[in-house]
């Protein structure tokens, strides 16, 4: 009944990229020759743009509380033109507040705030919409947002739940409490059946959240603290984005999306002049299904101060950072022993982007600390229940190529987790697929507590886990607070998690996107307790 694909192997094969770009099959030799090939163009020629602050416009009371009055910000998606290279055409894309990334929000923990949403986009969309997937139906319309804050503890009806859309010419108000440690977030668009498509056109932003803890640490700041925002595109060669289809007019969804054009904040290939001090660079994989493998040329280190979710409880040293679509990492780089130089940032082997360190020593007050936060280990004693949820491909080839499931359910049947608020739980991910699966949960936190080769085909035939190997921590970079965690293939992987905040309606979902459209997505509700 279920035949999982061999299509892994190739996917996680960085070196395949560009041939990736263009399913084959799929592109006669002439189509192949519409696609721009990303590695012509010429490097370092454009400098790394910076997305500029979103700026509050007053301040309002949130609606019920006539009392508290909060920093209001509105922020409207549109359609615009910008060049992703000196050497390419204006590209359309839609961003919100009219660039891509939209801007970085800069905001403090326990400072609430309201944003005001506005859908200012055209009515039609120019990628292409599969009617055939869950919520992207013919009788629905075309543009449709939704605006969700990745890894923020939002009330249900301000975290932009999937089916909570709206159309061009409205526009939603939510409520951000802010009511965590400082992290980085970010923000993009969730809309059912077309979310990747809106996020491909540009619709994702950066929403930095910052406490005392943070404020004590003496980090690089100001002008020294920079976001870079990872993906990847594909380009025809009228220099617009080119969003792959499958063989299948009526049914376009292809099963995961590989640009051979490396952006970093909206350009490709761009340079960064740096001072020969310390930076902090807020780090965001931002692409639809692609996982960076991000180290300097010259083997240069990155300190890791933070994932997902905030600090960890001290820096660690890496060469390679290992960043899977949605994941984040809060890094110290330290050029100061690089005066002069010009340092490579790659991607596997490819080239992505290029540092230029000053020739004149500078003076740096800046910490790297020894410590942190401490992130005190959630013992497994605290779970109340432990849930057993598989993640599924299957080869429907009446239908489609390809279906993801969580749980062997769809998004419409119904819902099957539906934690207690306040209570732990612990989630165990079996994943029967060849490919990796970036597990998202709204609203929470988590940690990771291993990764367990378990026997696949001996789980269908009898519905036990049996293990093949040792249980394998998570990595040191990953061994703080969390809300996304990759789930390797043919691994269990295990997560805690204290379902705190609100009650409510939430998603669990991959974040690869055009696994999430296809029903790789499933509702949660956070009982309150009685
Ligand atoms: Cu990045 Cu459902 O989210
Ligand atoms: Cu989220
Ligand atoms: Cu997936």
């Amino acid at each position: 009944m279920f035949l999982l694909t061999r299509r892994a192997f190739l996917h996680r094969s960085g070196i395949l990229t560009a041939a990736l770009a263009v399913p084959q099959a799929t592109r006669s030799p002439a189509k192949y020759r519409t696609q721009l090939l990303a590695s012509t163009l010429a490097q370092f020629v454009d400098p790394l743009p910076i997305p500029e602050i979103a700026q509050p416009v007053g301040l309002r009371p949130i609606s019920g509380n006539r009392q508290a009055r909060l920093p209001y910000y509105r922020v409207a998606m549109r359609e615009f033109r910008s060049q992703f290279h000196r050497d390419l055409k204006p590209t359309r894309q839609w961003g919100y507040g009219s660039i891509s990334p939209g801007p970085t929000f800069d905001v403090r923990s326990d400072q609430g705030i309201l944003v005001e949403w506005s859908n200012e986009l055209p009515t039609q969309h120019f990628l292409p919409i599969d009617h055939t997937l869950h919520g992207a139906e013919a009788d629905k319309p075309e543009v449709r947002t939704v605006v969700h804050l990745h890894g923020a503890k939002t009330p249900a009806e301000s975290d932009g739940y999937p089916e909570n859309w709206f159309t061009s010419g409205k526009s939603a108000i939510y409520h951000y409490p802010n009511q965590q440690d400082a992290a980085m977030l970010w923000y993009h668009d969730h809309a059912l059946g077309i979310n990747r498509l809106n996020v491909f056109a540009g619709l994702l932003g950066v929403y930095l959240l910052r406490d005392e803890v943070e404020d004590s640490l003496n980090l690089p700041r100001g002008k020294y603290e920079i976001p870079l925002i990872f993906y990847d595109r594909i380009f025809d060669l009228e220099s617009q984005l080119n969003y792959p289809v499958s063989p299948k007019p009526d049914a376009p969804w292809t099963p995961e999306v590989f640009g051979d054009a490396f952006v970093v904040n909206g350009k490709i290939f761009p340079y960064l002049e740096v001072e020969p001090r310390k930076y902090r660079f807020r780090i965001l994989n931002g692409a639809n299904g692609r996982t960076f493998h991000l180290a300097f040329a010259n083997s240069h280190p990155f300190h890791q101060l933070g994932t997902d979710q905030g600090l960890l409880s001290a820096p660690v040293e890496l060469k390679r950072l290992i960043l899977a679509p949605a994941e984040r990492a809060d890094v110290i780089v330290d050029f100061s022993d690089s005066v002069g130089d010009k340092i490579v940032l790659t991607n596997d082997s490819f080239n992505v982007m290029q540092f230029r360190v000053g020739k004149n020593r500078v003076n740096d007050a800046s910490a790297l600390p020894a410590t942190l936060r401490p992130v005190s280990r959630i013992p497994e004693s605290a779970a109340a229940k432990t849930r057993e949820l598989t993640l599924v491909e299957i080869d429907d080839l009446k239908r489609r190529p390809t279906t993801m499931l969580l749980n062997n359910t769809h998004w419409r049947m119904p819902v099957t987790e539906n934690p207690v608020l306040d209570s732990t739980e612990i989630w165990n991910f079996l994943n029967t697929t060849d490919d990796s699966h970036p597990i998202h949960l709204h609203l929470v936190r988590f940690q990771i507590l291993d990764r367990r080769r378990f026997d696949v085909a001996a789980y269908w035939a009898t519905g036990h886990v049996r293990y093949l190997g040792q249980s394998i921590p998570p990595d040191a970079s990953e061994a703080g607070w969390k809300d996304t965690v990759r789930a390797d293939p043919a691994m269990v992987t295990r997560i805690i998690v204290r379902f705190e905040g609100y009650a409510g309606r939430y998603v669990w979902h991959c974040h690869i996107l055009e696994h999430e459209d296809n029903e790789m997505m499933r509702p949660y509700d956070v009982i309150a307790a009685v």
